[in-house]
């Protein structure tokens, strides 16, 4: 019996790639077998930068076949889309009338993504980003939340708006815990291991994407920056560069960084990155290959997600209705 719940997102920008997958999509399969999972694609959050429609809408799709065809099975967990599920908003409103703007304003990402849409303009979506991804998590009572170490921060402010709307209104809000991996929760860009790997890189040799050509991951590992030496050593200080490789290939073999070290003693950096380009071709190629045959059966994928969004609103509908009722809201059957 599954006793405890998680629930986490991804945006559907585009370019998902292996830091997405090693700090969420990775975790999200191994933990389906072991707690009730809903599994989110967030394109409310995805909107509070400029999205051309057509794009998202592609997206959309395209990562939800991406969550299926890396294991996540619908048997198992719930695959749904943030906006087929109008509680988001609805609790994502009410927490925003209670989150103090010196709070939002400390959010790092916040920062940086204004900063880089400043030309654009910063429109108060952005601003409002982390109560929105406060509701997805506080609507399902998820124990954990399994997320790449850059989501801390807004896990933390979740955390404390739970706290507040309880201490306030009486018990309504399950306190989260983050689930981090500890060597894959920040994988770095390989053009710049000082940065982490993003899907907004304007240098794709920043990332290796879910679903690059095998040629495409040859050639990135290739040009992907080592440092000075020619030792394979785990060294994060001395080493930036090549112990963010050594952390990809540990990750994907599921061991410790220490065993890549041992594992490559004496050997050359060349040796350790084709080996490294050729494991993640092996890892890569099943899931495209699941997400090709998904692509040419999109009717199917579109069937999950209406399922998805059934489950999820039967549960979201509930807490929300209930932190309603708590905050004085008169409910609708008192009405009719
Ligand atoms: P997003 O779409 O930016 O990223 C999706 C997930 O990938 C992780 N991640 C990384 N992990 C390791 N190394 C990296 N370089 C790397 N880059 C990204 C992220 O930490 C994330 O887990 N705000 C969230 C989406 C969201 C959400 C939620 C998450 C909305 N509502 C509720 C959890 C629960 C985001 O922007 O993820």
């Amino acid at each position: 019996m599954k006793n405890q719940r998680i629930l986490s997102g991804i945006q559907p920008s585009g370019n998902l790639h292996i830091g997405n997958y090693l700090g969420a999509i990775k975790q999200f399969v191994e933990l389906q077998n072991e707690y009730e999972a809903f599994y989110c694609i967030v394109d409310e959050h995805a909107i509070t930068v400029p999205q051309d429609p057509k794009e998202l809408h592609k997206n959309t799709l395209d990562l939800a076949m991406i969550y299926l065809a890396a294991g996540i099975d619908p048997k198992k967990s719930v695959i749904f889309v943030q906006s087929h599920v109008p509680a988001h908003t609805e609790l994502g409103w009410i927490l925003n009338t209670m989150t103090p703007l010196g709070e939002l304003e400390r959010m790092t990402q916040f920062k940086d993504k204004s900063e880089r849409h400043a030309r654009e303009g910063v429109y108060a979506g952005l601003f409002n980003y982390p109560t929105l991804m406060a509701a997805d998590i506080l609507l399902y009572h998820a124990q954990k939340v399994p997320v790449g170490e850059d989501q801390l921060q807004h896990i933390e402010l979740t955390r404390s708006l739970a706290e507040r709307f309880n201490n306030r209104f009486g018990n309504t809000f399950t306190i989260p815990e983050p689930l981090i991996r500890e060597y894959s929760g920040r994988i770095m860009g390989l053009d710049d291991p000082s940065k982490k790997m993003s899907k907004s890189a304007g240098n794709s040799a920043n990332y290796i994407a879910l679903l690059d050509s095998p040629d495409e991951i040859r050639r990135k590992i290739k040009i992907a920056v080592t440092d000075s030496g020619k030792e394979v050593t785990f060294d994060e200080q001395e080493k930036p560069a090549v112990s963010n490789l050594m952390r990809i290939m540990s990750a994907f073999r599921d061991c410790a960084p220490k065993e890549v070290e041992m594992r490559y003693e004496g050997k050359g950096y060349a040796e350790f990155k084709d080996d490294l380009a050729e494991l993640l071709v092996e890892k890569l190629t099943p899931l495209q290959e699941k997400y090709r045959i998904l692509s040419e059966n999109q009717d199917e994928v579109l069937l999950i997600l209406a399922k998805g969004a059934m489950h999820a609103r039967a549960v979201a509908d509930k807490t929300l209705a209930k932190a309603k009722e708590k905050i004085g809201f008169v409910p609708i059957n008192a009405i009719t």
